[in-house]
């Protein structure tokens, strides 16, 4: 069995944040979000793995390299464009042989890995096993209809009137009927060949499509406010430790201090991460808060965030429910008490105290 993880797409709904690096690498608790998915690949006996990549290939390729860090052995397979799920099974076809695989959508966060998903796949080999979990706004997704004990009679790409609450997780198995079904897709009305044509195709063709509702949690970590969910939910779990230096300072709760970090005269309520060669200095950081690489935070409170590498913020109170970018600068405007002053890249997003 091998697997094929979706890494291109444009990432709109995280710009300014993917003008320059790929969404799958937005990191969850100082973590790439698409490290959470390769290790639960991994985790599920699968060794080879296809990464469809975009126009961020390179980001991905120098994060994940050839993929022995994880215990995998990885083949870029480049799209020219993101023409839809559907084609990058088609590009992959080569790749992907007669071998049943596990679909991937890089930026999907599942807790609790797909073995278990995986296990009953490899011996009932049904044509494809799609993941289905209740959301609240099912417009956003892929909907199923079942019917008569669990069966799927039906899957929309984001309809605008959703037959039922239940969502397609972005993690679907498949044997190789898949591929002739995929080579005769058209395009969809937005231009992509989709995968839910591709798994209705299995179903019309008297192939077996087996569905599973889960009750895990599951993100599609596409926005921001998303990114800040999983990011909660991760610290919430995660081992606390200091290995950094602490100096007459106040760590409560789960806080992560990696080497080479300085927390000096400050207050961390956990859960908190805080990344190499970063320094927090007179300021205060909240609950669900990770704080990357080689930051300074210095005289400011950042609360429930998600800061990346090399960001600064100085002399600002306070930051809550962000993420800052890398390099980012953030502090006080010089005399100017009153004003807003703001160097802001393309589609950046900015949400101003209004009592200021
Ligand atoms: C894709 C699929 C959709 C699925 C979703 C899960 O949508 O097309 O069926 O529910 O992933 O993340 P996208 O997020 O690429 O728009």
């Amino acid at each position: 069995m091998k697997a094929l993880v979706l890494a291109g797409g444009a990432g709109t709904r995280l710009r300014p944040i993917t003008h320059t690096s790929a969404k799958q690498l937005v990191p969850v608790a100082n973590k790439p979000v698409l490290f959470y998915g390769l290790e639960s690949i991994a985790e599920a006996g699968i060794t080879d793995v296809g990464i469809v990549v975009g126009d961020t290939a390179r980001e991905i390729r120098q994060a994940v390299g050839d993929g022995s860090a994880f215990g995998l052995n990885i083949t870029y397979l480049p799209q020219e464009a993101p023409l839809g799920l559907a084609h990058a099974v088609l590009i992959a076809r080569e790749y992907l042989g007669d071998d049943d695989f596990v679909m991937y959508l890089g930026d999907n966060f599942l807790i609790g890995g797909i073995t278990d998903l995986v296990e009953p796949f490899r011996v009932e080999r049904p044509a494809a096993q799609i993941m289905l979990t209740k959301v609240s706004d099912p417009r956003a997704f892929g909907v199923a209809e079942l019917g008569m004990e669990g069966r799927l009679v039906g899957l929309e790409e984001k309809p605008a009137e959703p037959r039922s609450d239940l969502a397609l997780i972005g993690i679907y198995l498949f044997t190789p009927a898949v591929h002739d079904v995929v080579a005769d897709l058209k395009p969809s009305g937005r231009g992509e060949l989709e995968i839910t044509h591709a798994i209705s195709g299995l179903l019309d063709a008297g192939h077996r499509v087996a569905t599973t509702i889960t009750e895990g949690y599951w993100k599609d970590t596409g926005s921001v406010a998303d990114m800040l969910q999983v990011n909660q939910l991760v610290l919430e779990q995660m081992d606390p430790g200091v290995q950094g230096d602490v100096v007459d300072s106040e760590l409560i709760g789960r806080v992560a201090v990696a080497p080479g970090a300085v927390v000096r005269a400050s207050r961390i309520v956990g859960p908190a991460v805080i990344g190499p060669g970063t320094v927090v200095e007179d300021s205060y950081l909240g609950p669900f808060t990770s704080v990357a690489e080689d930051c300074q935070i210095t005289d400011s409170e950042v609360e429930y965030s998600v800061v990346l590498r090399g960001a600064a913020i100085r002399g600002v109170r306070r930051i809550e429910a962000s993420l800052i970018g890398h390099e980012v600068e953030v502090t006080p405007a010089p005399r100017t008490p009153r004003a807003h002053r703001l160097v802001l890249g393309d589609h950046s997003k900015v949400q101003i105290c209004a009592y200021s």
